[in-house]
């Protein structure tokens, strides 16, 4: 997701600092804008100079210190509430006291990555669709004590990047993953349960309801880390069990098999 949200901001003409904790990560973030930005110039869309001085735009550290000078944060880390709040409070050291710190997370207190700084008022969701080049929406979601100022600039920024953006309040997986993960969950019980097969599963959700992907599938796209990280937040935030998650996707993530990513999931990559 980072590397999506670095090509659109950077594509849109800002100077843009990507970072994470390897350089291997980076190097494979950088290769996807590549490939990504890549597919326009053969579809011309986009110009090859066009394309270098968009990556241009876009440097690359480990040092979260190198943000020191940053108008504006994204974070779009691990979805793990240790990890954001950690990442929250060393970025309000590191950046300037009018830096606007927003998170892409997916399910995530915003709340509570505020109270991990000095700044609640500049805390704000930013919740972004993946893939982030091609999904329109953006999710806005305000703390308790986000301002109103904080709030027009990340609407102002959302428009500017191309997207549209919709408000929602800060509670657990706000709406875009409130909605769709117990869909996904339900999915992989029928697989769990052997009510079909994958392919029957996802066929039908396509078939018959018109969604691009089936659920599975789209499971495997998002990370099934990363979904059952969402469920396990809706399942804690809002105390029904109607969010528990199914012990098959546990059993994924367990034996590590992520989705697209690790090149394992629901299905083989
Ligand atoms: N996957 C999706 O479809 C999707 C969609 C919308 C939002 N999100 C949200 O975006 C965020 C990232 O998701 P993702 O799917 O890209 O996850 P990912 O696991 O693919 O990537 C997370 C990246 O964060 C890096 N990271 C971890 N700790 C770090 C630290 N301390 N400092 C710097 N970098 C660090 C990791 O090395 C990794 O490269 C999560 O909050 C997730 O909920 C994901």
């Amino acid at each position: 997701m980072g590397n999506g949200i670095a090509q659109v901001a950077a594509r849109t003409g800002y100077e843009v600092i990507l970072s994470d904790v390897k350089d291997e990560f980076l190097q494979r973030g950088l290769k996807a804008i590549d490939k990504s930005l890549q597919r326009d110039v053969d579809k011309q869309r986009l110009t090859g100079d066009e394309k270098q001085s968009i990556i241009g735009r876009i440097n690359s550290t480990t040092s979260l210190e190198d943000l020191s000078k940053a108008a504006f944060v994204i974070e779009a880390v691990t979805e793990d509430l240790g990890v954001k709040t950690e990442i929250f409070g060393r970025l309000d050291q590191i950046t300037p006291r009018e830096t606007i710190l927003a998170s892409n997370t997916s399910s995530i207190s915003i709340a509570r990555l505020g109270a991990a700084t000095r700044r609640p008022d500049k805390v704000i969701g930013m919740h972004f669709m993946n893939p982030v080049p091609v999904m329109k929406l953006v999710e806005v979601i305000r703390g308790i004590a986000t301002s109103d100022e904080t709030y027009e600039g990340v609407r102002a920024l959302s428009e500017k990047l191309g997207k549209t953006a919709l408000d929602c309040n800060d509670s657990p997986g706000f709406v875009s993953n409130r909605v769709l993960l117990p869909m996904i969950n339900e999915a992989i019980f029928a697989l769990y349960e052997s009510v079909a097969t994958r392919e029957s599963i996802d066929g039908i959700m396509k078939l018959g309801m018109n969604h691009p992907m089936g659920p599975l599938e789209l499971a495997d796209f998002i990370g099934l880390d990363v979904c059952l990280a969402i469920l396990n937040v809706l399942y804690d935030g809002l105390g029904d069990p109607k969010y528990r998650a199914c012990p098959l996707l546990k059993r994924y993530v367990d034996a590590g098999w992520l989705g697209r990513k690790t090149g394992r999931g629901f299905y083989e990559y």
